[in-house]
């Protein structure tokens, strides 16, 4: 089969997204977000969310089938996000997905949503170097990966031991007073702030802990350190530099994912490192990985905005991996699972 059609469905937070990949050509890219409808309450509610899906999931997948002038009977397989992920928001994609699959005789895979992520990078920089290190960036993931081979194999070389980067910068950002999702905003601001404000830690990267956890990462400290000098200005009277805040966890929290990635590309020898996450649209990480890259001889390969965050191109590009490796669709039966693994690629 010359160039696979994979339809992707996407459903496992706020977002209800479908697309359609042929090949490493992105033929179409829906997203629908509920996002609107939880800020008031400073996070996602799942109840909340799954009904969005149960309604937006006809027509993102009719309107991703149309935009790339097909059919459900033109795919070669379809793909849905299988975990990791809100288990009623997850439930609806499945399903849907099971329905679709069903209806049109089409092979279904269940896949890994964070690997999803990292997939997508393929749209626009072609097929993955073999053995490439790779750094995860999302809400709820911040992990290092060496991937021997997106469909088959992917191991953990390091991950996060307690809040992933997105929920540090959605953390502070909520102490800060700005809305759900935090991340953003937190990134225009600190455009505007001195990076070197305020002394803000880097965790594990000196001393015993950083010896013991090369390639780990802990985030709770930077948001504590912030949080304390934040409360301290605020009991002494005086106002908060919000920007220079902003600017000193943004370059705290990049330094290191950035420090800690290119270590892992020296000793894993990958002369590439594939970024991928929500948090991968950070401006301050986007630019500090580039800068790392250029002078470690790394070819950092981040996606563009509108592939970073979810959707279901990444789903899409993951299932014609699957396909072109030769991989078998998952059981009919199969389940969803909140927490699926990183090693696991499909279900
Ligand atoms: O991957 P994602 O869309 O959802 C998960 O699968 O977890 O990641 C969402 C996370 C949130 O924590 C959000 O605040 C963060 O990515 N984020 C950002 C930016 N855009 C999204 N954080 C910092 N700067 C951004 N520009
Ligand atoms: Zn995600």
């Amino acid at each position: 089969m010359s160039e696979p059609i994979v339809l992707g469905i996407e459903s496992t937070c706020d977002e209800t997204a479908a697309a359609v990949v042929q090949g490493r050509t992105l033929r179409s890219n829906v997203v629908a977000s509920s996002m609107e409808e939880h800020a008031r309450y400073g996070g996602v509610i799942p109840e909340i969310a799954s009904r969005a899906h149960a309604e937006a999931f006809v027509p993102c997948v009719s309107e991703a089938l149309a935009q790339a002038g097909l059919e459900l009977s033109d795919v070669d397989a379809i793909a849905v996000s299988a975990g990791p992920g809100l288990a009623g928001c997850l439930a609806v994609g499945v399903s849907g997905a099971k329905a679709l699959a069903w209806a049109g005789g089409k092979p279904l895979y269940g896949v890994n949503h964070v690997i999803g992520h990292i997939a997508v990078t393929q749209l626009q920089f072609g097929p993955f170097p073999k053995d490439t290190l790779a750094l995860i960036v999302s809400g709820g993931h911040t992990s290092l990966l060496h991937v021997e081979d997106v469909a088959r194999r992917v191991d953990v070389v390091g991950t996060t031991l307690d809040d992933a980067a997105g929920e540090c910068f959605d953390k502070v950002a909520r102490l800060l007073g700005f809305p759900y999702p935090g991340g953003p905003h937190i990134d225009r601001h600190a455009r505007l702030g001195d990076p070197h404000a305020i002394r803000v830690p880097q965790g594990l990267t000196q001393g015993k802990a950083g010896a013991k956890h090369p390639y780990d990462f802990s985030f709770s400290g930077v948001k504590t350190a912030v949080a304390r000098w934040v409360e301290g200005e605020q009991a002494a009277g005086r106002g908060i530099p919000v920007d220079d805040v902003c600017a000193s966890l943004a370059d705290s929290v990049a330094t290191v994912l950035a420090k800690k990635a290119m270590h892992g590309c020296r000793q894993y020898d990958s002369g590439t490192l594939i970024v991928g996450g929500g948090f991968s649209a950070n401006s301050q990480l986007r630019a500090k990985l580039l800068e790392y890259g250029r002078s470690n001889g790394v070819e950092v390969r981040i996606p563009e905005l509108k592939l970073c965050t979810d959707n279901g191109a990444m789903v899409a590009m993951l299932g014609v991996n699957l396909v072109e490796a030769g991989v078998a669709p998952s059981d009919p039966g199969f389940a969803i699972d909140s927490a699926m693994p990183l090693t696991k690629v499909v279900m």
